[in-house]
């Protein structure tokens, strides 16, 4: 089973509600939610209030990515306002086993990123905590940058272990997704596919239509 999951990102934070509407409306399963902290990554995105206003409108599976120093500091209150599933990067805790088994205590889903230069054996040691690996097939920080075609081989890495060892364990990938790539990435062993600026364009409702339609016939 393959899950669409439209980054609001790419949004417009004018149109919010209705945009995010519109992306449900369609059948999109997943939101992602991408907090910055301007530390890890250069930018500064959103954060807790922007989570809290959606859930209380949105029945979404809300999909916190954390690309933030230290995540641990925010994992009660993420969940608190309403997250679903938790995604910490490998590259900014230094806790992670402890994060992880934090986030399942109080009953939710978790997530761990790696960034394009990292490579898949740096999740290896915590598969047994994790409902998601995140391959990042662009830098973190920004939206609408181009995929790195290096990635490719990390799914396809991390998908073989993932069958091997880890079945139940999901393959998220993030960054410069497009309906051009997508069969090459369902292809590769990504089922959890995160796009923000091919969705938040033009007819949104019709885009998630076409990005279901594609996954559903792949
Ligand atoms: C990048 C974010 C992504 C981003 C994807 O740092 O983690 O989730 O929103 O945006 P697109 O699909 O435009 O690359
Ligand atoms: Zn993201």
């Amino acid at each position: 089973m393959n899950y669409l999951c439209p980054s609001i990102l790419a949004a417009d934070f004018w149109e919010l509600g209705k945009q995010i509407e519109l992306v449900e409306q369609a059948g999109a399963p997943y939101l992602h939610i991408d907090v910055m902290d301007g530390m890890f990554v250069p930018s500064i995105s959103f954060g807790m209030p922007v989570l809290e206003c959606v859930r209380k409108k949105s029945e979404l599976f809300m999909d916190v990515h954390m690309m933030v120093e230290q995540p641990e500091r925010y994992i009660e209150e993420l969940i608190r306002l309403g997250a679903d599933g938790v995604t910490i990067h490998v590259e900014a805790c230094s806790c992670i086993p402890e994060t992880l088994s934090k986030i399942r205590a109080l009953g939710k889903k978790t997530g761990l990123a790696i960034n394009p230069e990292t490579p898949v054996e740096a999740v290896l040691p915590y598969m047994d905590l994790v409902d998601m690996v995140l391959i990042m097939t662009v830098h973190p920080g920004f939206g609408g940058q181009r995929y790195i075609m290096d990635c490719v081989d990390k799914i396809k890495k991390m998908r073989t272990v993932i069958n091997q060892r880890y079945p139940d364990v999901k393959l998220e990938i993030d960054g410069g997704v497009t309906l051009g790539n997508l069969e090459m990435n369902l292809d590769a062993g990504a089922n959890v596919i995160v796009t923000g600026s091919a969705i938040f364009k033009g007819d949104i409702g019709q885009n998630v239509r076409e990005f279901l339609k594609r996954m559903e016939a792949l």
